[in-house]
C-alpha cells in the first residue's frame, strides 16, 4: 500500500476527529468509567467513530484495532491502531490537553503515525524512513546531552495502585537528578513533545498499543531513539515505553533502572 495514500486518509480521519473533539470540548453531557479513575465520554465514542468510518469508507478490508471498539476485521496485514481520545481524564476536566493519534502497521510494523491536538492546532506525522513534522515542517528532536538539563515527561497507569512503589521510586529518582518531570496527562503528545525538542525524554508503564503507535514512529522519525525500560527496540505491544532524543537515552535507562524496587 503506498504510504502517501496511506497518510492523507489518515489525515483525513484526524481532522474528522478534530472537529468531533473541539465540537464535545467543554460540552460533554456524559462521562462514563471503565475502572476506579479510568473515564470514557461520548467524545472518545464520537471521535472513534469518525475515525473507523473514514478509514472504513477506504480500507474495507483492513484490520482495526482501537480503544473503545477494540479488534475489527481480519488482515494479518494492515493494521490500523487508533487511540481516538487521548487525555480523557484532561478533557473531562475541560483541560486543553488532549490529541487523537492513528497508526497504520503493516505485518506488525508501524510505517505511519498521525498525531493532531486540535485545542492548539498542531498536526505530528511521520512515516518510515521519511522524517517527521509539525505542520508540515520537519521536527527533531534536542540535543540536550546532560541529565540535569533535561526536561522529562512522564505518565501513570489508570491501575498505578498495582504497582505504586515502583512508579513513585523511579519519579523521585528522575526528580532528585534532572532538571524537571512533568505530567501532561496525554501519552500520544508527551510523545511528540520529545520529538519536537520540548522535552528530552519521556517513560511511561503500562501502556497499549493505541497510546504508543504512531507516537514511537514520530520521536524515532524525528531522530530519537525508543526502546522498552530494558534497552530492547520499542514495539508497540510493549507495555513499557523509555523515548527520548538519544543522547540521554542510556543514562536515563541506567536511572530507572536504579530505581528499580
Ligand atoms: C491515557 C493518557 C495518559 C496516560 C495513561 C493513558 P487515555 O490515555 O495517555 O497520559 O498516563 O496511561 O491511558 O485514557 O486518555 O486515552
Ligand atoms: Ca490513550
Ligand atoms: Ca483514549
Amino acid at each position: 500500500m503506498l504510504i502517501e495514500t496511506i497518510a492523507r486518509v489518515a489525515l483525513q480521519a484526524a481532522e474528522r476527529s478534530g472537529r468531533v473533539l473541539c465540537r464535545c470540548f467543554g460540552n460533554l453531557s456524559r462521562i462514563d468509567k471503565k475502572g476506579r479513575i479510568d473515564l470514557v465520554t461520548e467524545a472518545d465514542l464520537a471521535s472513534e467513530k469518525a475515525v473507523v468510518d473514514t478509514i472504513r469508507a477506504h480500507f474495507p478490508d483492513h484490520a482495526i484495532l482501537s480503544e473503545e471498539s477494540g479488534r475489527s476485521g481480519k488482515n494479518d496485514h494492515a493494521t490500523w491502531i487508533i487511540d481516538p481520545l487521548d487525555g480523557t481524564t484532561n478533557f473531562a476536566h475541560n483541560l486543553p490537553v488532549f490529541a487523537v493519534s492513528i497508526a497504520y502497521a503493516e505485518d506488525g510494523v508501524v510505517r505511519h503515525g498521525t498525531i493532531l491536538n486540535p485545542a492548539r492546532g498542531e498536526l505530528f506525522q511521520a512515516s518510515t524512513g521519511q522524517g517527521a513534522s509539525l505542520n508540515g515542517r520537519p521536527i527533531r528532536v534536542s540535543n540536550v546531552s546532560r541529565l540535569d538539563s533535561a526536561l522529562l515527561m512522564t505518565g501513570f497507569p489508570y491501575d498505578l495502585d498495582k504497582t505504586l512503589d515502583a512508579i513513585l521510586e523511579r519519579l523521585k529518582t528522575c526528580l532528585a537528578t534532572v532538571q524537571g518531570v512533568r505530567r501532561p496527562g496525554a501519552a500520544a503528545l508527551d510523545l511528540c513533545d520529545v520529538a519536537c525538542g520540548r522535552c528530552e525524554g519521556f517513560w511511561e508503564e503500562r501502556l497499549k498499543p493505541w497510546d504508543t503507535a504512531a507516537g514511537a514512529l514520530i520521536v524515532s522519525e524525528a531522530g530519537g531513539r525508543v526502546t522498552d525500560f530494558n534497552g530492547s527496540p520499542f514495539l508497540p505491544e510493549m507495555p513499557a515505553i523509555l523515548a527520548t532524543n538519544g543522547a540521554i537515552h542510556q543514562e536515563l535507562a541506567d536511572l530507572l533502572e536504579t530505581a528499580a524496587v
